[in-house]
């Protein structure tokens, strides 16, 4: 039994294989959280907590004479708003009286096995391992709001979910302002925070800063999960290290706008809330009706490293579904930096055959394959093959991609509308317009509202059409704009600030339609690179292209910030031409090849340009994947060198389940002159093992972990070496 409720003390006991959760319902039905951590017992852990008379933090009502009692200073497994807790808030709401305050106390809870499931919204799902799940009811009585927080215990992976339900359960309006997944209280210690901010082409970039005192807060109000900071945090010791050390992880299974708040308080205490952004956010909760937030996946840790390793199970066991969650994916070549928008059949079909000479599996046909699809200010909207550049059609196409023993995929881009297209003409109430004010462009382009049922019926018309008309075997799915001027034609005003959310729950119905209707189909999501990398669109797509920087030496970084929360079966990763089309830099192809195998592999160039070396290199990197892809896909995944200290080499390993087999790889991204070598002890191995190391000499699993390998020197333009290390005893 993960759960177990003591009645006596009121008082429930959550267990993972290596995790304990508690919290308790106090004298006044209050839920209080106790701890969440390593394991410590299974006894009550109320007694840490000792309560001081603080001034300024007031006491409740029924409390008044305890003048030690403070919502203000408790630790809670969700807040209360407007009543005297003045950090930061799990929820807020304005009733039709128009008060603006809620107190919440238990009023009962259930225990079931399984996992939960929130109507509407990707979450966790239980798999091969066992789960159970807690819901706890909190009622405030007199703004009549109820609240259902609901957690997922995982038992083997050691990951606990939570999510919360909002209920309105009086006979008037409630105006929801914001409703957090989670509120997870950290009261003891001292903690760093590391998250993944950036921008388009330099995603996830991992950046770890002690908390201050004050709010610190990670946030996207871009309609999109975004590039600028992906919903995942991790609070850790101030010592942690990849090794060892208190770390938790907080990752939102949503794909919009989101917010998290982490306050370090006056009392040293610290409160973290994540859920969807309420900026700009009002939902109507009409009586009887509910709002689900999305799900949060928090794990406890010791160590980066085992912190990684837990997400990346949850997601590739327990997120990701479909034909290709497990399976090997097919090594691509996607056209795009090959030819932009100025592709046809001859030169696809050229490119196509080299591919299938090289032993690529699958051709994918990026952008501009459409109607009036010249640049890109025109065609978004009307999915017709533009019969110019396919004069055969795009079933001609895929013959011939077929004919050569390749797959064929294709590039899409639902989400948006030119205006310059047949769609826009006949609909431009179907974009995502202010009233009387023009548009922000950006890209050319506008944003359909998915939150109106017609979008969701034509998009699912259209995609299911391509996908049932054309032997399609790959999507990739764009999205190349943030939401901005987000109003919904069709809504009535007072409800404009639940657009961006009923857009989402339409866009995960619309992916669940697909996947369900097509299940042979691979989707890979993308927006404008990873704009979109996140565990909701992972529930869909079991692979997103990590970004559009094909840079090998700035893809060291967005890779390592990726891999913290993503495993490498998640990220979309090419070999591009240099100089680069991104930076102008230029890297050899063995490190392109090196970086591009740390993801789904692929290859994105124009493959008619290469030299016969070039092209004999490619083979034999194809060869060399396809040989190591188990490993990379399903093998552990260790960091070896930190971004932030590490100027001039990253390094990374992956060790199989059975630990039999190894690959190191390094790339010099800042060649020294004169430099101590570099050194490094590798991770995960068998110590009581001897291994072979490249073929070259044998070595125990001890001392490659302990001694460590030093290279030779590594120098020239980004050099890389990757080590082959495997069992032999
Ligand atoms: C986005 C994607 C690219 C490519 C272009 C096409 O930027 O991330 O890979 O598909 O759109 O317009």
């Amino acid at each position: 039994m993960s759960i177990r409720y003591i009645e006596k003390i009121k008082q429930f006991v959550l267990e993972t294989r290596s995790t304990s959760y508690q919290m308790k319902i106090d004298e006044l039905g209050y839920l209080h959280h106790l701890y969440y951590g390593p394991k410590a017992g299974r006894r009550d852990l109320s007694y840490q907590y000792r309560t001081y008379d603080h001034g300024f933090s007031g006491n409740p009502y029924d409390m008044r004479h305890d003048r030690a009692f403070s919502l203000d200073s408790t630790p809670q497994e969700y807040t209360s708003f407007g009543v005297g807790d003045f950090r930061v808030t799990s929820i807020r709401a304005s009733c039709s009286d128009g008060s603006r305050c809620a107190e919440f106390r238990y009023e009962s809870h259930e225990i079931h096995d399984g996992k939960y499931a929130i109507p509407g919204l990707p979450s966790v799902y239980e798999g091969d391992d066992s789960a159970q799940t807690l819901i706890v009811t909190l009622l405030d009585t007199a703004a009549n709001i109820r609240v259902r927080l609901y957690y997922g215990v995982l038992d083997e992976l050691d990951v606990i979910t939570r999510t919360a339900e909002i209920i309105n359960a009086g006979s008037e309006i409630v105006w929801l302002r914001k409703a957090c997944s989670v509120c997870l209280e950290l009261p003891f210690g001292k903690w760093d925070m590391i998250h993944f901010h950036g921008r388009h082409c330099m995603e996830r970039q991992a950046e770890r800063v002690p908390l201050f005192h004050g709010i610190h807060t990670l946030s996207s109000g871009r309609g999109m999960s975004s590039h600028q900071h992906n919903p995942f945090v991790i609070l850790c010791d101030h010592t942690a290290t990849e090794d060892s050390g208190i770390c938790y992880g907080m990752m939102l299974m949503y794909s919009g706008n989101h917010k998290t708040e982490i306050e370090l308080d006056q009392f040293d205490s610290v409160r973290a809330v994540m859920g969807v952004s309420d900026d700009r956010f009002r939902w109507e909760l009409s009586p009887g009706t509910s709002f689900h937030a999305p799900e949060v996946i928090l794990t406890c840790a010791d160590g980066l490293t085992q912190l990684s390793h837990r997400y990346h199970r949850v997601i590739r066991y327990n997120v990701c579904r479909g034909k290709y969650q497990l399976s090997e994916r097919p090594v691509l070549v996607n056209n795009w930096e090959a030819t932009y928008f100025d592709l046809n059949e001859n030169k696809l079909v050229e490119m196509a055959g080299i591919a299938a000479e090289l032993g690529i599996e699958l051709f994918v046909m990026d952008d501009g394959w459409f109607k009036n699809r010249k640049d890109d200010n025109a065609g978004l909207g009307d999915w017709i093959p533009d019969s110019e550049k396919l004069p055969n059609g795009l079933d001609g196409l895929i013959a011939k991609v077929n004919d050569l023993g390749l797959k064929f995929g294709l590039w899409i881009e639902p989400e948006m509308v030119n205006e310059d297209s047949d769609l826009y003409r006949a609909h431009p109430d179907w974009a995502l317009t202010a009233p009387n004010r023009l548009p922000m462009m950006s890209r050319n382009q506008l944003a359909l509202d998915l939150s109106r049922e017609e979008v969701h019926e034509y998009l699912y018309t259209v995609i299911s059409g391509l996908l049932n008309k054309y032997h399609i075997e790959y999507i990739k799915w764009d999205f190349n704009r943030s939401l901005s001027d987000v109003y919904s034609h069709s809504t009535p005003s007072a409800r404009q600030g639940e657009v961006t959310h009923r857009y989402y729950l339409s866009l995960y119905r619309l992916y669940e339609r697909l996947t369900s209707a097509f299940p042979d189909v691979l989707f890979e999501g993308c927006a404008g690179g990873g704009g979109r990398f996140d565990a909701g669109m992972l529930y869909y797509n079991p692979q997103i292209w990590c970004s559009d920087n094909t840079d090998a030496i700035a893809r060291l970084f967005i890779q390592y910030g990726t891999s913290f929360g993503y495993p490498v079966s998640a990220v979309g990763a090419h070999v591009s031409a240099v100089p680069n089309h991104q930076t102008g830099r230029v890297t050899p192809l063995s490190t392109r090849g090196t970086v591009a195998m740390s993801g789904t592999f692929g290859y994105e160039l124009d493959l008619t340009k290469l030299s016969g070396d070039e092209l004999a290199e490619i083979k034999e990197q194809i060869v060399r994947f396809k040989e190591l892809q188990p490993l990379i896909q399903n093998g552990q995944y260790y960091r070896l060198s930190n971004s932030a200290d590490h100027s001039h080499y990253v390094a990374w390993q992956f060790v199989s389940p059975d630990k039999y087999r190894s690959l190191l790889n390094i790339v010099v991204t800042n060649p020294l002159a004169n430099s101590a070598p570099i050194h490094i002890r590798l991770k995960g191995l068998d110590s009581e093992a001897v291994y072979s190391v490249n073929g070259e000499f044998e070595c125990d699993g001890a001392a490659l972990m302990n001694a460590g390998y030093t290279f030779e020197q590594l120098t020239g333009d980004y050099p890389s070496r990757q080590l082959d290390i495997i069992r032999i005893r």
